[in-house]
């Protein structure tokens, strides 16, 4: 990291003249912006894409100069600038970045930039940053002041927040603080996903229309939250065709939007946290920061999303050590826990090379199903008589490491906790919120409740020798709101379920924390700060998962994805995989086991054995190298796989997940290989196996593999097999 350069320029007076301090090129990784912070209003993004090059300053000038519109007939007399936190007061007619009142009054803000700061090749919780923006504007009428923070970090990701301060007198109440980014005209079509609780991010594509295309998440978690909101040329790919796209790193309430604001058809990306009414009342002095908004840019969804996977690498709490193969014990089990059958799972379980053993819901008070019990966080006296220990010390014993749910924020009516605490409830109107899976949301900004939660978690943690906790958060949060004074409580909410996982994070560090929210209902960059995986879907279905974990990997890269081999027969759909399908698809994720492997035939055992083996040999290159995805013309087919950070190797997958509508398949092209190089091409195993399992099945080249350049593999391909729908084969591509 080299020293810190900064500097402080007072803001010009925004005439246009030439003045470069102010007119700021930020480029990293392939990515300009070009951010005009000359004032005297907000800062405003005249370029963010693809790298200009080095641009000399009279030419920055001569872009701004360039992109000042004529004044359209009926419209404003001044051209309309879309500033990061837009503003009506400058003629922005579209969705304002800030809005709120004062006491009815202030509606409308026109701030006054007063300085910006620069600082490059600096950092951020011990993470490299390259550009640092820091602009603070103040409006004087208003009585509010704002921060905005900009900074393009080394992987070519921009992100962006803003922070607002009351200095009037009386309560500013905030309904909106978003931050917005400006498209151009090229990206005419969004792409950004939806979907359900067991059938998460399923993408949807249209056209970008005039309007607001927002996606508001109302439940404080996201099952059919977009994690991704994308906008790009239209047939845009994995591979290919500009594309921007937005994310927030909150784990509350958010809102993303793609707007085409008219007269101008001027289109944006916006984002921030969806504030519930009455959430934020700022006394004077009192300041509210907005998440960060993270923002990417790429030729292609493969460049847009390894942004995210490299920054996210690039943090030092990023884990670092062989993500360890685990069994969680769920589906094997339930809630049937008794110490014979969950150690027999465990005999089975150390037998294939499983390194972790995750005992999941159901060992606590009372929790003898989903209808009572949680929040009582005290090992079940009836169940477990001698305590965990027994089972804790068979598993260490077996050379596994030891891990524990837990639903922290969470608590059932029929619990000792609830019946002595109603009031820790989150709740509106002296009502409580209709119940789902039998649950009430506790109110951690209570300090009392969250004194609680941490000590019983810090006690069995201290306890036990623990070093894996799963974080589960299984209902939205609906009419979540303090009983004492009746105010919304979102906000707070998320802030305090932070602020617990931090402190137990600094008090155990040695423990791991996966994020579950019945699946990937939380998977944001927010609980990613703090967690070192998600639970991807409660979904354990290979077909299903080859969509999801698709959608929620554009985002979180595969050593953050949990991805589990289920038993034969998926519980959540009925449908039957082999395992190699199974296997197959867990292998490109975090590795775990989900299924009653003591119950499983000695052939299964010794096939999960083979699949263990294959993710702890391959698993430094799965989890550091580059994800890519072909643009597979056969709706039937998808084509993905890994190639590592020196282009010298990668494993690819041919995953059929439907029948083609011709046969045999035909060439599939293996993208993101380094041109110049010669690779070895073959079935890797134990995903080498064919169904149907006859010769003619497989192409000629399958048997002795094959020699081509990375440039002959990107553009022409090799022949796949024919394949049973529902079936993957493996190929391994190293350099010779
Ligand atoms: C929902 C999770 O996603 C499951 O994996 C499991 O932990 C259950 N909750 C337990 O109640």
């Amino acid at each position: 990291m080299t020293t810190p350069r900064s500097a402080t320029d007072e803001a010009t007076d925004g005439t246009g003249s030439p003045a470069a301090p102010g007119l700021l090129h930020l480029r990293a990784a392939g990515v300009s912006l070009v951010l005009d912070t000359r004032g005297p209003l907000l800062p405003r993004v005249l370029h963010w894409g693809a790298d200009l090059g080095d641009v000399p300053d009279a030419e920055l000038d001569e872009v701004f100069r360039t992109s000042v519109p004529p004044v359209a007939s009926g419209s404003t007399d001044t051209p309309v600038p879309l500033s990061l936190v837009p503003e009506q007061s400058a003629a922005w007619l579209g969705t304002p970045g800030l809005t709120g009142h004062r006491d009815g009054a202030d509606f409308s803000t026109a701030f006054a930039v007063t300085s910006v700061e620069t600082e490059h090749d600096t950092e951020r919780d011990g993470a490299p940053v390259a550009h640092r923006v820091v602009t603070r504007a103040t409006d004087a009428v208003a009585g509010l002041d704002l921060r905005l923070d900009l900074e393009v970090l080394p992987a070519g990701l921009v992100r962006t927040r803003a922070a607002v301060t009351s200095t009037g007198d009386g309560v500013f109440a905030l309904g909106t603080l978003d931050v917005a980014l400006p498209l151009p005209r090229e990206a005419d079509e969004i792409l950004d996903f939806t979907g359900r609780h067991l059938r998460e991010r399923s993408a949807q594509r249209h056209a970008f229309v005039a309007g607001t295309h927002l996606r508001e998440s109302r439940r404080a978690r996201s099952h059919d939250g977009t994690l991704l909101l994308t906008a790009g040329r239209r047939g845009f790919g994995y591979r290919a065709g500009e594309v921007w796209g937005v994310h927030v790193a909150w784990s509350g309430n958010t809102r993303t939007f793609a707007e085409q604001a008219m007269p101008t058809g001027t289109r944006l990306l916006g984002a921030g946290e969806l504030l519930l009414a009455g959430e934020i009342r700022l006394a004077a002095r009192e300041a509210y920061e907005s998440p960060w908004v993270y923002a990417s840019y790429g030729d292609g969804l493969d460049e847009l999303s390894g942004r995210f996977h490299e920054y996210l690498r690039s943090r030092p709490q990023h884990p670092r050590t062989p993500r360890k193969s685990l069994i969680n014990v769920w589906e094997a089990v339930y809630f049937d826990h008794d110490l014979d059958r969950l150690t027999a799972l465990a005999d089975a379980a150390a037998e294939v090379g499983v390194e972790r053993y995750v005992l999941d819901d159901g060992w606590f008070h009372g929790r003898r199903d989903d209808t009572s019990g949680l929040g009582d966080w005290y090992v079940d006296a009836t169940v477990w008589p001698q305590g965990l220990g027994p089972l804790v010390d068979h598993v260490r014993g077996l050379g596994m490491e030891f891990g524990l749910w837990f639903e922290p924020e969470m608590v059932n009516p029929d619990s000792d906790l609830a019946r002595s605490h109603p009031e820790w409830i989150l709740q509106a109107g002296g009502r409580m919120p209709p119940e789902a899976r039998n649950q009430q949301v506790l109110d951690l900004a209570h300090p009392e409740a969250w004194a609680y939660v941490f000590e019983r978690i810090d006690a069995i943690l201290t306890e036990y020798p623990i070093g894996y906790v799963k974080w589960d958060h299984n209902r939205d949060l609906i009419d979540a709101g303090h009983s004492a004074t009746g105010a919304a409580g979102v906000h707070e909410q998320t802030l305090a379920t932070y602020r617990l996982l931090d402190e137990l994070r600094a008090r155990h560090p040695e423990v791991e924390f996966e994020s579950c929210s019945g699946g990937g209902g939380r998977a944001d960059l927010g609980i990613l700060e703090r967690t070192d995986r998600i639970w991807t879907s409660d979904c354990i279905d290979a077909l299903e998962r080859q969509v999801i974990e698709a959608g929620t990997g554009l985002l979180v890269p595969p050593e953050m994805l949990g991805s589990h081999i289920g038993s034969p027969h998926s519980h959540t759909t009925g449908r039957r995989h082999d395992l190699g399908f199974r296997g197959a698809t867990a292998f490109f994720g975090h590795l775990g086991i989900e299924w009653n492997l003591a119950a499983a035939s000695e052939q299964e055992r010794a096939d999960v054995a083979r699949w263990v083996e294959a993710y702890r040999t391959h698993r430094d290159l799965l989890h550091h190298g580059r994800t890519v995805r072909a643009d597979d013309p056969d709706p039937a087919l998808r084509v993905h796989g890994v190639v590592a950070a020196d282009g010298r190797e990668a494993i690819f997958a041919v995953v059929q997940v439907a029948t083609g509508v011709w046969a045999p398949p035909g060439r599939v092209r293996l993208p993101g290989l380094d041109p110049a190089t010669t690779y070895d091409v073959r079935p890797l195993a134990p995903g080498d196996e064919v169904v149907p399992r006859h010769r003619n099945a497989l192409p000629p080249w399958w048997t002795d593999g094959a020699r081509l350049s990375g440039r002959t593999l990107g553009a022409v391909g090799v022949q796949a097999p024919n394949q049973f729908p529902e079936h993957t084969v493996l190929l391994h591509v190293r350099a010779v």
